[in-house]
């Protein structure tokens, strides 16, 4: 198999700043000090706000990874990767179950909104949502594999497509390196701290094992989000996860 050196990484950690508005988003990170750190904003905070809040994140300093888990036909998606693009995110994502075509397309979207290949945006591919465990896959997807499997198979079609990486639970992480190759990026949400509820996620771990286990980077959310001290959750999460990959 060939296996194509991706030239493009990601920060340790991202943040997801699941807020209602921009004015919670960035007076969390203000009064918290966690001025420059590496966010996530999904689709809460897109649409409501819309291009204007990456706009303040960059001249904040922030790397922004915008997840919107596109997943459409393959010219739509291309015009719409063209667009977030040239807004200078650093890092987007598809649904890979959306086929190799739409990654090939959104891959295509996103040069074209970049100066060049170096400054285009990381593109992640969603293989299944860590809110999804091994009952829906079968009972209501009727995808007749297992989890493993079934993410082991997107992550393959989406580094055919010309991801750079996938999204994709601390799980399956060792198994999508083995497939794709050490150089191909798995980011994973899902992170939770001993003790800690799961809320609506199915496939977590702890920050530590997610390190072990290989993950280039992980998203946190709700864990430094409702935290009783964000600043000191984000720093002990973060020096978990490190000293995990030691
Ligand atoms: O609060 P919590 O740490 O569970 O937040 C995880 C974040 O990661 C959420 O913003 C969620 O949308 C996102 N995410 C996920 N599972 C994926 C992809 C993204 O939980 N497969």
């Amino acid at each position: 198999m060939l296996i194509i050196k991706s030239l493009k990484s990601l920060a340790e950690i991202y943040v997801a700043l699941d807020f209602e508005d921009k004015q919670q988003a960035l007076s969390f990170l203000q009064n918290n000090n966690l001025a420059g750190i590496p966010v996530k904003t999904g689709m809460e905070l897109f649409y409501r706000e819309g291009p204007r809040i990456i706009h303040d994140l960059k001249e904040k300093g922030h790397p922004v990874f915008l997840d919107l888990k596109l997943h459409d036909i393959p010219q739509t998606v291309k015009r719409a990767m063209k667009n977030l693009a040239s807004l200078g995110v650093d890092v987007v994502n598809v649904h890979a179950s959306g086929g190799k075509e739409m990654i090939q397309a959104a891959r295509e979207g996103l040069r074209e909104g970049s100066i060049n290949e170096n400054s285009r945006p990381v593109l992640l591919a969603v293989t299944q949502l860590t809110s999804t465990d091994q009952n829906m896959l079968t009972n209501e997807l009727l995808i007749p594999h297992s989890v493993k499997e079934n993410v082991a198979h997107l992550a393959e079609l989406s580094r055919a497509g010309g991801a750079d990486g996938v999204v994709c639970s601390v799980e399956e992480t060792k198994i999508v390196k083995q497939v794709c190759g050490s150089e191909f990026l798995t980011l994973t949400p899902g992170i939770r701290q001993q003790n800690e509820t799961n809320h609506d996620q199915k496939r977590v771990a702890s920050p530590h094992k997610a390190g072990g286990e290989g993950t280039d980077a992980i998203v946190v959310g709700r864990s430094i989000t409702q935290a009783q001290s964000p600043e000191t959750t984000y720093k002990q999460i973060r020096e978990e996860f490190l000293n995990g990959q030691q």
